[in-house]
């Protein structure tokens, strides 16, 4: 059987995962594959650590240029995370001739458009399935199986530790906190957290999805970013009795024009199926014109998941090798030539339903007050709901709407303010409910 060296930089979560699959099940992939995947080196910095593997002599060391300079290996793992090392280890590799297999959304949104074209012309592969969803084969899908497809839509939950932190405050009670020390403890947290639970490593995969989708360039700047910070029990308790679900949720849709493309906390509705993506799990939802909606749900981090993303691509590659070396897939899923600018649409164009929460000043006439700049501002109240839960002489005042524009919601919310009698900023979710756009 044709042997295929492959080198792997970083055994932490996902190379450890990485180092494992391709010990225990060497004989299914290697009866996929019609080939045999040899680790032939492998870097970290911490090479005594037991990871439960047994590696064979000479294959660790502590010098990632070890790996990606043996003439031998075709095939580098990159997964050590991070930007400038990481960079100028897939960079060498690929001027090398080698093929790279990456999960770092990080490095790929920021600069994944002059990595991407060093590989073209360089005619090797760039494979980054584990960098958005997991084990969840979102970037084949889209690529592979819709091509035939103009994409309308791309919604998905894309960060396991989000969506475990939003899962245990709703189901367990459990403090933000504690919950993310969960998520960090199971691996699903990025070395730094807050790219996490601000919002951008949910961007970052945004900006990959919304280039393999539409056929744009990947435009990471200009992804609207929000995170789960601010998400307060008492909205998630309000959500939940109006019949939603709160989710950090990814959103990129194409009119023809210009591209909506955007991370922020969202109410979808109980009986959509993302709704009831609880835990570290991701999904996503892709809307085609010809195979309508589709969903892929899985997990979004952890180990072994991530692991056998990564080695679906070494696969792919492996198959190409061992048929000649032809590189096979375009690797933003359009040819080169085909990849355009597309503008975004500011967050002001938005169009969308809103949940609004003000803490009131408890006197008559303030409902009237609010209500009245709504709308002067064409924002239609669907739903109010004032508690008498009084905290500090405040009230908590709930309210839907429905359609709005975003730059008036914010004019709005600014002049109410204004108004002196909401002492505290009014907190703005907005709500994804398909059904009632399509209605
Ligand atoms: P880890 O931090 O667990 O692993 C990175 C490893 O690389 C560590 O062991 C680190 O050593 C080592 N390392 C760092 N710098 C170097 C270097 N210069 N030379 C050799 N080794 C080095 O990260 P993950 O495995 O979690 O993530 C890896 C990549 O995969 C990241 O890009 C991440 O975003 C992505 N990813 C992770 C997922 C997950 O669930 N964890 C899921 C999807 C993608 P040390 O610890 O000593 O610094
Ligand atoms: N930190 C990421 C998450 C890892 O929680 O989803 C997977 O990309």
């Amino acid at each position: 059987m044709k042997k295929i060296n492959i080198g792997i930089v970083g055994l932490g979560t996902v190379g450890t995962g990485i180092a494992r699959l391709l010990t225990e099940n060497s004989d299914i992939i290697s009866s996929r594959l019609g080939g045999e995947l040899v680790l032939k080196k492998a870097a970290d910095l911490d090479i005594e650590r037991d990871r439960g593997i047994d590696f064979d002599p000479g294959v660790l060391t502590t010098d990632p240029y070890e790996v990606v300079d043996d003439p031998e290996i075709e095939i580098i793992l990159e997964m050590i995370g991070g930007m400038e090392i990481a960079k100028e280890l897939i960079t060498r590799s690929i001027k090398a001739g080698k093929h790279v297999v990456t999960a770092n959304k990080a490095l790929l949104a920021t600069s994944g458009n002059e990595i991407v074209n060093m590989a073209s012309q360089k005619g090797v592969s760039l494979a980054f399935e584990a960098s958005v969803g997991g084990c969840m084969p979102i970037i084949k899908t889209i690529r592979e199986s819709l091509a035939a497809n103009n994409i309308h839509s791309v919604t998905g939950i894309l960060n396991g530790t989000c969506n475990y932190i939003l899962t245990k405050i709703a189901t367990d009670g459990i403090s933000f906190e504690k919950a993310l020390d969960q998520a960090k403890a199971e691996g699903y947290a990025e070395a730094d957290p807050s790219l996490d639970v601000d919002g951008y490593d949910t961007a970052h995969k945004l900006a990959i999805l919304s280039a393999i989708a539409f056929g744009m360039e990947i435009n990471y700047d200009d992804v609207y970013m929000e995170g789960i910070s601010a998400i307060t029990p008492m909205d998630i308790e309000f959500a939940a009795q109006c019949g939603y679900r709160i989710k950090l949720l990814a959103i990129t849709k194409y009119d023809g024009q210009a591209v909506e493309a955007r991370v922020h906390p969202t109410m979808i509705p109980c009986y959509d199926l993302l709704s009831n993506v609880g835990g570290s799990m991701n999904a996503v939802t892709v809307t085609g014109d010809a195979v309508g909606d589709m969903i892929l749900y899985g997990h979004g981090a952890g180990m072994m998941p991530t692991a056998s993303a990564v080695i679906s691509d070494v696969v792919d590659i492996a198959r190409s090798v061992l048929a000649g070396g032809a590189m096979r897939m375009p690797i933003l899923s359009y040819q080169a030539d085909y990849i355009r600018k597309i503008p975004v649409k500011p967050m002001d164009e938005i169009f969308t339903y809103y949940y609004f929460r003000f803490s009131a000043l408890d006197k008559p006439g303030v409902l009237a007050k609010i209500a009245g700049i709504l709308g002067e501002h064409d924002i239609s109240i669907k739903y109010v709901h004032q508690t008498e839960h009084r905290v500090n002489g405040v009230v908590p005042v709930y309210m839907l709407t429905h359609q709005a524009r975003e730059a008036q919601v914010k004019k709005a919310l600014d002049k109410i303010a204004q108004l002196g009698v909401i002492p505290e900023k009014p907190v703005l979710i907005r709500i994804e409910s398909p059904e009632e756009e399509k209605s």
